[in-house]
C-alpha cells in the first residue's frame, strides 16, 4: 500500500493533503510518511524473526541515506542499529538515542579522530577497509587503552549490474580488501594486540532489483569463513551490508525483503552467526517526496520546459546519475498533455529533475516528485545560495516539522569579510 495516494483528486501524504503542506510550510519541501517509515523497517525486522537464521540478528540502517533526527529516532525506537560513515554522523545517531552496541563504522578513511570517537561511544564494530586503516585502529585503540572490535570489508568481486557509480563490490572499486588479500589481512588483524576480530562484511552496490548477486557474493564470503575458522580465526557476525533497490519507475518489479533475504538465511542456517544488514535506501526510499511548484511555464517548438522552485541542489540523483523519479501532479488536470523538461531556476544545463515528462500542468500547479526519501535531502547542498528545503512528517491526519527551512542568514553565518 502506498501512504501517497489520491484523495478526492488531491495527491495526499498519509492523510494530510499536499496543497495544505504547501501553503503551511512554502516550497520546496520535503514530505515523509511515519507510516511508510517504520513498515519498510518493519518487513525487514518481519523477515528476520520469522527465520531461524534470523535470531540475534541486527538491522543497522544506513545514514547517509537520509539522516534526519526524527527518521533515526524512529528506527531506534523500533530496535534498530546504524550504519555510519562520520563521526558526523556517529554525533547524529546518538544524538537520536541510538544503541552504541548496535552501531558498525563504515568507510574507506576513518580519521584518527573518529576512531577514538567511536572508541569512546563504545560501538558494536568497525568495518575496516586496508591494511592502513587497521594499523592505525590498532594504535589509536592502544592509545585509548581498549580493544577495537573488527570485521573487514571483504570484496567479493560480483558484478552487482546497477549504475556504475553506486557499484561497489568490483575488484576496480576503491572499496573494501580485494578477496584474494582478506585471508591475510585477517591473520594479521588476529595478532595485533588491541584489535578484536569480530566479524566479516561486504556491500556490492546500490539499487539492485536483482537479488542473484547477493546470493553470489554470500557464497564467496562463506568460502572465506571456513578458511579462516580452519586456521582458529572466529568470525561472530557477517554483515550483508545494504543495497536492496526500490521501485522507481512502474516498469522497474521491487524485490520483496523476504525474497531478498531468505535465500540468504538459508545457506547461513546453522552457523551460529550474527545476521547484520545496512540497508538504506529501502528503508526511506519510497517514504519521502519533494513537493515543489511550477514557477512558470516555457513552451516552445523543440523543447517545452516547466520551471519549479526545486532544483538539482534539493535533488542531485537525477543531475549525478541521470536517475529517473516519477513527476506527479499535486491536483490532477484533465486536458492534453505536453512534453515537459521539469528544470530548476539553477544555472546549469544539468539542472534537472526529469525530462520529457508528459504533464498537463499551468504555473502554480504543485507537482511531487516521487520516491525522494533517500539520498535526497542527504546529498542536497547551498548551491547558488539556495537555503535547504523544509522536511516535514505526515503522521495520519498529522504533519510534524521535522527540519526547518534554513535562512540565507543562516548560510553566510560562517563566513567573514577581510580586515
Ligand atoms: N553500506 C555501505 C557500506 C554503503 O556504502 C551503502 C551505500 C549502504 C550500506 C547503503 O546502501 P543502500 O541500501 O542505500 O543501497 N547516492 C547514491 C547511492 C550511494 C550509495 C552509497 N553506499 C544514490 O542516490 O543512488
Amino acid at each position: 500500500m502506498s501512504h501517497f495516494s489520491l484523495k478526492n483528486g488531491v495527491l495526499h501524504a498519509e492523510s494530510v493533503a499536499l496543497p495544505a503542506i504547501a501553503g503551511q510550510f512554502g516550497t520546496p519541501a520535503y514530505v515523509y510518511s511515519r507510516a511508510a517509515l517504520a513498515a519498510s523497517l518493519q518487513e525487514f525486522l518481519d523477515v528476520l524473526a520469522s527465520h531461524p537464521a534470523g535470531a540475534g540478528s541486527l538491522v543497522c540502517y544506513a545514514v547517509k541515506a537520509n539522516s534526519n533526527l526524527a527518521i533515526l529516532n524512529l528506527f531506534a525506537r523500533m530496535g534498530a542499529g546504524f550504519d555510519i560513515v562520520s563521526g558526523g554522523e556517529l554525533r547524529r545517531v546518538l544524538a537520536a538515542g541510538a544503541d552504541p552496541q548496535k552501531i558498525v563504522f563504515s568507510g574507506v578513511g576513518k580519521t584518527a579522530a573518529e576512531m577514538k570517537q567511536g572508541l569512546d561511544a563504545g560501538i558494536f564494530c568497525f568495518n575496516i577497509e586496508s591494511a592502513p586503516e587497521l594499523d592505525r585502529l590498532n594504535e589509536i585503540a592502544g592509545q585509548c587503552g581498549k580493544k577495537a572490535p573488527v570485521s573487514l570489508r571483504v570484496n567479493p568481486n560480483v558484478d552487482p549490474k546497477t549504475h556504475p557509480y553506486i557499484s561497489t563490490g568490483l575488484k576496480e572499486a576503491k572499496f573494501g580488501v580485494a578477496y584474494d588479500d582478506a585471508f591475510e589481512l585477517y591473520r594479521r588483524a588476529a595478532a595485533l594486540p588491541n584489535i578484536e576480530v569480530a566479524g566479516i562484511d561486504c556491500h556490492i552496490g546500490s539499487q539492485l532489483l536483482d537479488p542473484a548477486p547477493f546470493v553470489e557474493a554470500l557464497d564467496r564470503i562463506l568460502i572465506l569463513i571456513s578458511r579462516l575458522t580452519a586456521a582458529g580465526i572466529h568470525i561472530h557476525h557477517i554483515d550483508l551490508g545494504g543495497g536492496l533497490g526500490i521501485k522507481y519507475k512502474d516498469d522497474q518489479v521491487q524485490p520483496t525483503v523476504a525474497s531478498y533475504l531468505n535465500p540468504l538465511l538459508d545457506k547461513l542456517a546453522g552457523s551460529g552467526l550474527k545476521v547484520v544488514l545496512e540497508p538504506g535506501r529501502r528503508l526511506v526510499g519510497n517514504s519521502g517526496l519533494l513537493l515543489t511548484r511550477v514557477e512558470f511555464l516555457k513552451p516552445g517548438e523543440g523543447k517545452s520546459f516547466a520551471i519549479i522552485d526545486a532544483a538539482m541542489n534539493d535533488l542531485m540523483r537525477p543531475a549525478l546519475y541521470e536517475a529517473w523519479h516519477d513527476i506527479l501532479p499535486v491536483i490532477p488536470r484533465t486536458g492534453e498533455t505536453r512534453a515537459y523538461d521539469v528544470v530548476g531556476p539553477v544555472c546549469e544545463s544539468g539542472d534537472f529533475l526529469g525530462l520529457a515528462r508528459p504533464l498537463a500542468i499551468e504555473a502554480g500547479d504543485l507537482l511531487a516528485v516521487m520516491s525522494a526519501g533517500a539520498y535526497g535531502m542527504a546529498m542536497s547542498s547551498n548551491y547558488n545560495t539556495r537555503p535547504r528545503a523544509v522536511e516535514v512528517m505526515a503522521d495520519g491526519d498529522k504533519i510534524h516539522v521535522i527540519r526547518q527551512r534554513e535562512t540565507v542568514e543562516q548560510l553566510y553565518a560562517g563566513e567573514q569579510l577581510l580586515p
